[in-house]
């Protein structure tokens, strides 16, 4: 089929870019409903003990208040456990007030309604809470807990010996070039601009939950549960979000609370997450601690990788860091091990954060890779060449298309990597030391499993629909351009409905790869819907297709006609519906999951690199990333515009990851400190210089028919490693714990 019109390949702007910018565009706490209740919760203030007292009376006496919930009268929560289908994921399984013990700071411990949030506010500050307090356990030295070898994660039963072969341990002590470093990330805490927010609605026995959520399908299924209502009593609907990062992944407690007491009052409520609460109650990106042991030859060929790494978590929860994930395939080794190990803390419950697992750990070990280099003075690009796979030597199968070296030859090129001399402090610009350093990356391609339906209407137009949902990627963009890549609708005459559990299943957006995930069930469902008009083409006694056979037809742009006599002879398919007195026909489709296939006959990853610039005044302390080269191989990209963003969107990241993140617990209290956007440092539009962002576009028929592997989190992976290789380079100090601070840098 020829797609003279196709928008797939072609930037194209957000479809839901007018809605947006209009302020039409609803986001959750946008939505207000007769009677509406607002609910602000009650915030531990120890990290450590237990409640032995709850005094509600004076808040409850307040005016405005309409009830202070507790464990009591909140009315029964359950607890929720994995469903099939990827659905019923949660990283903080208690349900709230389950009990009297506090565990993390920010735990919520009641629940205050008022009509207005300023009511509801000041009932919660209202409350009084005794506690028994222990010294709450937030030490950032990690040492692995005493864990069984096999253990069961938030959504997976994960092997703490993660990847192993050859003998990595007699290899490395006979290896002529030996590194031994631990690398440290610092707890990370997702700052999107939306803040979480639910408002709960019952009528009757029926739940609606509008929710800033990347998986409205997931978190139906986890608050079913958890109110114990059959799912098909409960519709989520999320159709605007500022944003996740992964932290709207799965349900937070705030939810279920909402619905909770929404149920026990007869009234909508709204509950709104504070930018304080954010840093305490709904996930984070756990601390790691990661020990990298490279043995090499000495010209540079990998003789031993050991990568043995601790990430912390909460006392309850399972959310598994897998900083291991890439490390098995990313170089060629014999000899190789991956363990993990945990180690429990007075913190709120972990989750995953953009590129959750191989972000911190191809920093710990593309940052190991440029230490080699340098010790074996070796060019860090070199040295990579050297050490590239044939194949996924952790798996034993070959990549389904991996073209690092190409994206190393074509950054190296666009940065001008050749001119760079190696001595610490040797290249200048304006009286400035520069530093350049770079770093590859990879993260993992796959699909879940989705639905879509595909309409096609008389008017011409036509309507995609999924219960997916659009976190500010350009998933509503995508859908429209599959819909007119098959159907040959333009994208202004396609109606795209996502964000509602009314519609057919769809994906999380997550892991990077939503956009891959929908391809296979969106073009399946325009290819039913396309087969059902030539078929009412055939039958319909006013069509001129009435005495054709359907093998005969063909449909091509939005044409109907016969093989035989060329597209240019045809009629619409709106021509078509209206003879047949037909409003619309609707065709759907689904695609397998591919994610969690133990056994995958090929490795699907994308790949990537990153060459920065640093600039560095020792005489007034200021470093800056200066330049940024990235170049990314992630399949056939479907929207280069909103692709270029996302990719720039992740390095503006990796700035802050390398540069300024970090959320720190206080010890005694055990509070994150700096949980406010004034002391939580981001890279803002100065810390940022231009990115030059390249695609390879090549595509990856393993993932579907459009080779569209995802994008988004591979861009923040390895980019600290570049930065700090950078840091090296110019200022000679080599930092091996994030973030790189000033501090750090002066002698
Ligand atoms: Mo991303 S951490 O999978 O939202």
């Amino acid at each position: 089929m020829t797609m003279t019109r196709s928008p797939i390949g072609q930037s194209t702007p957000r479809v839901d870019g007018p809605a947006k910018v209009t302020g039409t565009a609803q986001y959750t706490s946008d939505f207000h409903f007769p009677g509406m209740l607002y609910a602000v919760p009650v915030e531990a203030t120890i990290a450590n003990g237990r409640m032995v007292k709850l005094d509600t009376a004076a808040a409850e006496g307040m005016r405005g208040v309409r009830a202070v919930f507790r464990r009591g009268n909140i009315g029964k929560l359950f607890r929720s456990v994995l469903e099939p289908g990827f659905v019923g994921i949660c990283d903080e399984r208690r349900p709230p007030f389950e009990d009297d013990v506090v565990r993390y700071y920010g735990q919520f411990v009641a629940l205050a309604v008022a009509d207005t949030f300023e009511a509801a506010k000041a009932a919660a500050d209202a409350v009084r809470v005794t506690y028994e307090a222990d010294k709450p356990n937030v030490d950032t030295d990690l040492k692995p807990d005493d864990d069984p070898d096999v253990i069961a994660t938030t959504y997976s039963q994960e092997h703490r010996l993660q990847s192993q072969r050859g003998d990595a341990d007699g290899a490395f002590a006979s290896a002529p070039i030996k590194l031994d470093q631990t690398y440290v990330t610092p707890t990370e805490t997702h700052n999107p601009i939306e803040l979480h927010a639910t408002t709960a609605i019952w009528d009757g026995s029926m739940l609606t939950l509008y929710e800033s959520t990347q998986g409205v399908v997931n978190l139906r299924s986890v608050l079913a549960q958890m109110l114990g209502v059959p799912k098909e009593n409960v519709r989520v609907i999320s159709k605007f979000l500022g944003s996740g990062f992964g932290g709207k992944l799965f349900p937070w407690t705030h939810s279920a609370l909402a619905a909770a007491a929404a149920r026990q009052l007869g009234k909508p409520i709204k509950l709104v997450v504070s930018r304080k609460m954010m840093f305490q109650s709904v996930g984070h990106r756990p601390r790691t601690q990661q020990r990298v042991r490279l043995g090499a030859t000495f010209d540079g060929k990998l003789v031993s990788l050991q990568h043995d790494y601790v990430y912390d978590r909460s006392m309850l929860d399972a959310h598994h860091e897998s900083c291991g994930e890439a490390t098995p395939f990313h170089y060629s080794v014999p000899n190789l091990r991956v363990t993990f190990g945990r180690a429990r803390r007075n913190v709120g419950a972990a989750t995953d954060m953009r590129g959750p697992g191989a972000v911190p750990g191809l920093y710990a070990t593309e940052s190991a890779m440029n230490e080699l280099a340098d010790q074996l003075g070796i060019d860090p690009v070199k040295l990579r060449i050297i050490n590239e796979p044939k194949l996924d030597e952790g798996l034993g199968v070959p990549f389904s298309s991996r073209h690092l070296l190409e994206c190393f030859e074509h950054g190296a090129q666009k940065f001008g990597w050749s001119s760079r001399t190696p001595a610490v402090g040797s290249m200048k610009r304006e009286g400035a030391t520069l530093g350049w350093g770079m770093a590859g990356c990879a993260w993992v391609a796959a699909r879940f499993s989705a639905e879509a339906s595909v309409e096609l209407r008389d008017d011409g137009t036509a309507r995609v629909a999924c219960a997916t949902q659009d976190i500010g990627t350009g998933t509503y963009t995508n859908l429209a351009q599959l819909a007119s890549h098959r159907t040959g609708v333009p994208l202004g005459k396609i109606e795209v409905a996502l964000g509602d559990t009314l519609l057919p299943p769809g994906p999380l957006s997550g892991g990077s790869m939503a956009t891959a995930s929908v391809v296979p069930a969106v073009l399946a469902a325009a290819d039913a819907v396309i087969a059902s008009v030539l078929d009412i083409a055939t039958v319909t006694p006013r069509s001129p297709f009435a005495t054709r056979r359907r093998e005969d037809l063909a449909f091509e742009d939005g044409r109907v006609f016969v093989k035989a006599e060329g597209a240019s002879s045809g009629v619409s398919f709106a021509d078509v519906l209206r003879r047949a007195n037909l409003r619309l026909v609707s065709g759907s489709g689904r695609s397998e999951a591919t994610f969690g296939d133990a056994n995958p006959k090929l490795s699907t990853h994308s790949f990537g690199c990153h060459f920065v610039e640093v600039t560095w005044q020792p005489e007034i302390a200021r470093l800056r990333v200066s330049r940024v080269v990235t170049v990314i191989d992630a399949g056939r990209i479907l929207n280069p515009l909103a692709g270029r963003n996302q990719i720039e969107g992740a390095v503006v990241m990796g700035i802050g990851m390398a540069l300024l993140e970090g959320t720190t617990y206080e010890r005694r209290s055990g509070a994150p400190i700096n949980s406010s956007l004034g002391d939580y440092l981001m890279a803002v539009n100065a810390d940022v210089p231009p990115i030059d962002v390249h695609f390879l576009d090549y595509p990856d028929k393993e993932i579907n028919e459009l080779g569209a592997r995802g994008i988004g989190e591979i861009g923040l992976a390895g980019f600290a490693a570049a930065v700090t290789a950078a840091v090296h380079h110019a200022t000679g100090v080599r930092v091996r714990e994030l973030p790189v601070k000033i501090e750090d840098l002066l002698g």
